[in-house]
């Protein structure tokens, strides 16, 4: 019998299937531009009872303030840029769905997903830097946010030193940066501890139904 290092019938085929691909970006010009927006921010957040829960009642893409025009255009060439990355040939007719968010100090959000869209998105106007909070605990991560494994409980088996054993990818963004990721994924945003605000715009890519996979 050949043994099975000398046999090239016996040669492996892997296939790395169900893949979560996360990608972060910083925008350029996202230094003049975050200055305009956190103002637009701020002042539509003193307007609005309810601004950053409300998040379906609105799109802050519907508005033609130049530098959400900037904003669109950028998230219109990450979400191509993420598809590509996907290998997808035909791109999907898709529409942005955005909202902002305010995270005062003690504001957090909590587990959730983004339903009926096919990818989500966050942009990062003022992430405050969190050294100067008041905290009496080691595991606390104020002004992260943190993205689960989807596959449910998976790392109860996974070996350290694979790279699929940690349940949890978290991270601190920065100002300017732009994350996207499949809106299937689960994820939370650590409190704010700091008096200065946390402020990001958020948005959803929904997809038209004719572009849907049937079954
Ligand atoms: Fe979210």
């Amino acid at each position: 019998m050949t043994p099975p290092e000398e046999n090239p019938e016996g040669s492996a085929e892997f296939i790395r299937l169900w893949p979560t691909l996360f990608m972060a970006v910083t925008l350029p010009g996202s230094d003049a531009a975050n200055s305009i927006l956190s103002s637009l921010v701020m002042q539509s957040n003193a307007e609005q009872e309810q601004m950053t829960t409300n998040y379906l009642e609105q799109n802050l893409f519907q508005s033609d303030h130049p530098a959400i025009g900037w904003l669109t255009q950028c998230c219109t060439h990450a979400v191509m840029e993420y598809a590509r990355e996907l290998g997808m040939g035909d791109m999907p007719e898709f529409s942005l769905q955005g909202w902002p968010n305010v995270n005062f100090r003690g504001d957090y959000h909590n587990l959730h997903n983004h339903p009926h869209s096919w990818l989500s998105g966050t942009y990062y106007l003022n992430v405050p830097d969190q050294d100067d909070a008041e905290t009496f605990r080691s595991d606390l991560n104020p002004g992260a946010i943190s993205f689960f494994d989807p596959r449910g409980a998976t790392n109860m088996t996974a070996m350290m030193g694979d790279g699929q054993h940690d349940p949890e990818y978290r991270r601190v963004p920065k100002a300017g940066e732009l994350f996207l990721w499949p809106a299937f994924l689960y994820h939370l945003v650590h409190p704010n501890l700091v008096e200065t605000p946390r402020l990001s715009i958020s948005f959803n890519v929904v997809v038209s139904s004719r572009n849907r996979q049937p079954g």
